[in-house]
C-alpha cells in the first residue's frame, strides 16, 4: 500500500471484522467509517474457520459480500490471508498442526498464532488458502496490499520440528564433527555421534526454569532455526500470492523489538514493512521512537506502515488506561515522523465477546459517532486528507547509526554470566535516548547494512562479532568513520564461541585496548569516574582494561581497579574507535555521545527541551521537520528555519515563534 498510487495520501484505516456482526449492521458501519475519513480496511484476519470447513471445502460467499460492500463504498483493502489461527476441525483431524511448547507440552486447539511452522498440514493448507484468496479477489482493483497471517511469533518443539532442526543443522554444518565443534560439546560430555542424537533445547533437555540454557550454541541455533521456520511458512504464502498478483505488495505485521524473530532477515522477504505499535501509556517516548526507527531500518530506510495501534485503549495490560485526548493523534504523527506512510488501527469496531471486547475501536459499543474517540479519529482523518501526498516516500537523512543485531540479542540474553541484569535492548535504548534527547536523527541498522553513509556508528554491547564484521568496522574507521562500542563487546564469534587472546577479540586493534576482566555489580553498587569535571556512575558491568594505543579519557575511582581506564578513544586510520567500559547514566551518554557527534559535524535537527521531539524526513517535494510536543504544557519554539506548518497552514520565517500546545504536533515544510 505504501507503493500503491491508488491511495495518493497516507492510507488511514485498520482491521475491520464485519463477519462478526449481522449483515444489517454493515451499511451503518460504512457510514461511520466514511465519516471518520477511513479509506482502507484490513479484512479477513481471522476467518480461516469460516473460509474452509474441511480438507477440500471452501466458502467465500461472505467474504465476496464484504468485498462488494467495501468496494461499493470506495474503501481500499489490506487483504489478510486468515492463517493466524487454524480452524478447530483442522486441529482435530490433523493434530500435527498443533504446537508443542517450551515445557514439552503438546497443545490442544485454542487461542491463536497456534500453528507449528513445520507442520505438513499447515504448510499445505495455509498457502493453499492464500492462493485461493489471491485468485478469487485478483479482479478487485481496490486491494492495496496483502497481509499474511498476523503477528507471527512464538516457537514450537514438536517432533516434526526436531526432525527439521536436524536437517537444518546438516545443511548448515555438513558434518556432525562441525556441529560438535561449534557447540563446544566436549563440555559436559555432550559429543554427538549422529544427527539423530540431537534434540531440541527446551525444558526437557538443555533449559532451566527462567529460560536459561546449559548450551548457548544449541539454543542460539534453535532460535535461528525457529525464526527461519516461521519465515519459511510466511514465504510459502508470499510465493503463492505473488505468483497470482505480482503487482500487489505483500507484508505481514511485525511487533517492533520482538526477540523470537530475526526481523532483519524477515525484512528481505517483505515488500514493505508494517508493524503494530502498542506502547503502554507510560512507555518512554524514546522507546517507541527507537522501535519505529528499528522497523524503518529493516528495509534500509524505506517508509513503513503503522499497521495497528489502538485508537484509545488496549485490553491486555494489567491496567488499561485510556489514551489521553490528543495522544492518539500525537503518536500517529510520531510514527509518520519516523518514516510511516500509513496510519492504521486495531480496530474499526469493538467486538461484543471474547478477550478483545474492551479493546479500543473507532466504532464503540455505543454504535454511533458521538464519542470522544470517534471525534479524535475523524479529526485526524480529515487532517491526513488535507496533508495528501506531501510526505509520502520521504526518508531520514541520519548521519548516525546504531547497530542492532538479533543474533547478538539472543547470545547476550543466554550468555550465562556475567550478570542477568544485562538486557541488550535496554542498553541499545540508552544510547538511542542520548541522541533522541538531542534531536539527533538515528538509523537503526543491521550487520549487513552499509556503514559508509554514516559519520558515527554506535554498536552497544557488541558481544558477538561475526566473522567479517570486524573487517567491515575496520575499513569504515580506517577511512574516517567514528565507531563506538560499550562493555562486554567482542567476546564471541557467530557460534557464541569465545575469541581467545584477550577481549574485545576481533575489535582489539580498532579500539586499542585489552579487557582483562569484567566485574558485575549488584543493582545497589556503583563505581564512579570523572569526565569533563563531572562525576558519573559506573554500574552493572565494569570492564577492567588496559590501553594498547588508545587514549584513556576517564578512570575508575574506586575499588581495586581505581585508576584503570573506563573511557577510551583510539585514533585508527583516519577515524576513531571509542570504548565505554561500563554502564553509566543517561546524563553521561548524552554528554559523551553529544560531544562525539559535535566532533563529527553531526547536528541536532533543532534544540528543544525534554519531551519535545523533532525529526526530519526528506523527499523530492522537500524537507519536512516534525515537531511533537509530548508534554502537557505549551511549548514555544523559536524556529531556526522558515517554512509552512502543513497541519494548520501557517507560514513562519526563520526566528519566528511557533507555539505548540501540549500533545500537539506540527509538520513544517522548509522553505
Ligand atoms: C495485536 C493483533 C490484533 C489485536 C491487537 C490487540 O496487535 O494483531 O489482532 O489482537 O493486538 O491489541
Ligand atoms: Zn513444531
Amino acid at each position: 500500500m505504501v507503493e500503491t498510487p491508488r491511495i495518493n495520501k497516507i492510507p488511514y484505516g485498520g482491521d475491520y471484522n464485519p463477519e462478526q456482526w449481522p449483515e444489517e449492521t454493515w451499511e451503518e458501519d460504512m457510514r461511520l467509517l466514511k465519516l471518520a475519513h477511513i479509506d482502507i480496511v484490513t479484512l479477513n484476519v481471522f476467518s480461516w474457520a469460516s473460509l474452509q470447513s474441511d480438507d477440500d471445502v471452501y466458502h467465500f460467499e461472505k467474504l465476496d459480500k464484504i468485498m462488494e460492500l467495501v468496494q461499493k463504498h470506495g474503501l481500499n483493502v489490506c487483504m489478510a490471508t486468515s492463517t493466524g489461527a487454524h480452524p478447530a476441525w483442522m486441529a482435530r483431524k490433523h493434530p500435527d498442526i498443533l504446537r508443542v511448547d517450551h515445557s514439552g507440552m503438546k497443545h490442544k486447539f485454542g487461542a491463536r498464532h497456534n500453528s507449528c511452522p513445520n507442520s505438513p498440514t499447515y504448510r499445505k493448507y495455509a498457502p493453499a488458502l492464500a492462493a485461493k484468496l489471491a485468485d478469487r479477489y485478483k479482479k478487485y482493483d481496490n486491494i492495496a496490499a496483502w497481509h499474511i497471517s498476523n503477528e507471527y511469533g512464538g516457537e514450537c518443539y514438536c517432533e516434526n520440528c526436531e526432525k527439521k532442526f536436524r536437517e537444518w543443522l546438516r545443511a548448515r554444518y555438513k558434518t556432525i564433527e562441525e556441529v560438535n565443534r561449534v557447540w563446544n560439546t566436549a563440555f559436559w560430555g555432550h559429543t554427538f555421534y549422529d544427527f539423530e542424537d540431537i534434540v531440541l533445547p527446551n525444558l526437557l533437555s538443555e533449559h532451566m526454569d527462567g529460560g536459561r540454557t546449559c548450551f548457548q550454541g544449541i539454543t542460539l541455533d534453535y532460535r535461528r532455526f525457529n525464526s527461519e521456520s516461521i519465515l519459511n511458512a510466511y514465504r510459502l504464502e508470499y510465493d503463492a500470492i505473488h505468483a497470482i498478483t505480482p503487482d500487489i505488495p505483500i507484508t505481514t505485521n511485525l511487533m517492533g523489538a520482538y526477540q523470537p524473530l530475526d526481523y532483519q532477515m524477515w525484512g528481505k522477504y517483505m515488500d514493505f514493512i508494517s508493524w503494530d505499535n502498542y506502547p503502554a501509556n507510560d512507555a518512554p517516548i524514546e522507546s517507541t521512537a527507537m522501535r519505529h526507527d528499528l522497523m524503518r531500518g529493516l528495509k534500509q530506510g524505506k517508509p513503513f506502515a503503522l499497521m495497528e495501534q489502538t485508537p484509545s485503549v488496549t485490553n491486555w495490560l494489567p491496567c488499561n488506561m485510556l489514551k489521553r485526548p490528543g495522544v492518539m493523534r500525537l503518536w500517529s504523527y510520531q510514527a509518520v515522523a519516523h518514516g510511516a506512510d500509513t496510519v492504521m488501527f486495531f480496530q474499526m469496531k469493538r467486538s461484543i465477546g471474547a478477550c478483545e471486547k474492551y479493546h479500543g475501536a473507532v466504532i464503540d459499543h455505543a454504535g454511533h459517532e458521538n464519542t470522544r474517540v470517534f471525534r479524535e479519529v475523524a479529526q485526524l482523518g480529515a487532517e491526513l486528507d488535507a496533508l495528501g501526498a506531501q510526505t509520502l516516500g520521504a526518508r531520514s537523512d541520519a548521519k548516525t547509526a546504531i547497530l542492532f543485531d538479533w543474533d547478538n540479542w539472543w547470545a547476550v540474553s543466554c550468555s550465562a554470566g556475567p550478570t542477568v541484569y544485562l538486557d541488550y535492548c535496554d542498553e541499545v535504548q540508552r544510547c538511542y535516548k542520548a541522541l533522541f534527547d538531542q534531536n539527533i536523527p538515528v538509523d537503526m541498522i543491521g550487520v549487513e547494512d552499509d556503514l559508509s553513509r554514516y559519520d558515527l556508528v554506535i554498536a552497544p554491547v557488541l558481544y558477538m562479532v561475526k566473522t567479517g564484521y570486524d573487517e567491515k568496522i575496520r575499513s569504515y574507521v580506517k577511512s574516517g568513520g567514528r565507531f563506538l562500542t560499550t562493555f562486554f563487546s567482542g567476546y564471541v564469534d557467530e557460534h557464541d564461541l569465545v575469541t581467545v587472546g584477550g577481549y574485545p577479540g576481533r575489535l582489539r586493534d580498532i579500539l586499542g585496548i585489552w579487557v582483562e576482566e569484567e566485574d558485575a555489580l549488584p543493582a545497589d553498587m556503583h563505581n564512579h569516574f570523572r569526565y569533563q569535571d563531572k562525576t558519573y556512575p559506573a554500574s552493572m558491568l565494569c570492564d577492567l582494561l588496559h590501553t594498547e594505543g588508545a587514549e584513556a579519557l576517564a578512570f575508575y575511582e574506586e575499588d581495586f581497579y581505581a585508576g584503570m581506564p573506563v573511557l577510551t578513544k583510539n585514533a585508527f586510520g583516519k577515524g576513531f574507535g571509542y570504548y565505554v567500559a561500563t554502564r553509566s547514566s543517561d546524563e553521561f551518554y548524552r554528554q559523551f555521545l553529544g560531544e562525539i557527534c559535535k566532533d563529527s559535524g553531526i547536528m541536532p535537527v533543532m534544540d528543544t527541551p525534554d519531551g519535545v521531539e523533532v525529526t526530519r524526513r526528506v523527499n523530492e517535494k522537500g524537507v519536512f521537520v516534525f515537531l511533537l510536543n509530548h508534554r502537557d504544557d505549551d511549548y514555544t519554539a523559536v524556529l531556526p528555519f522558515g517554512g509552512a506548518n502543513l497541519l494548520d497552514g501557517k507560514n513562519y520565517k526563520t526566528g519566528d515563534t511557533l507555539i505548540l500546545a501540549g500533545k500537539d504536533a506540527a509538520i513544517v515544510k522548509l522553505q
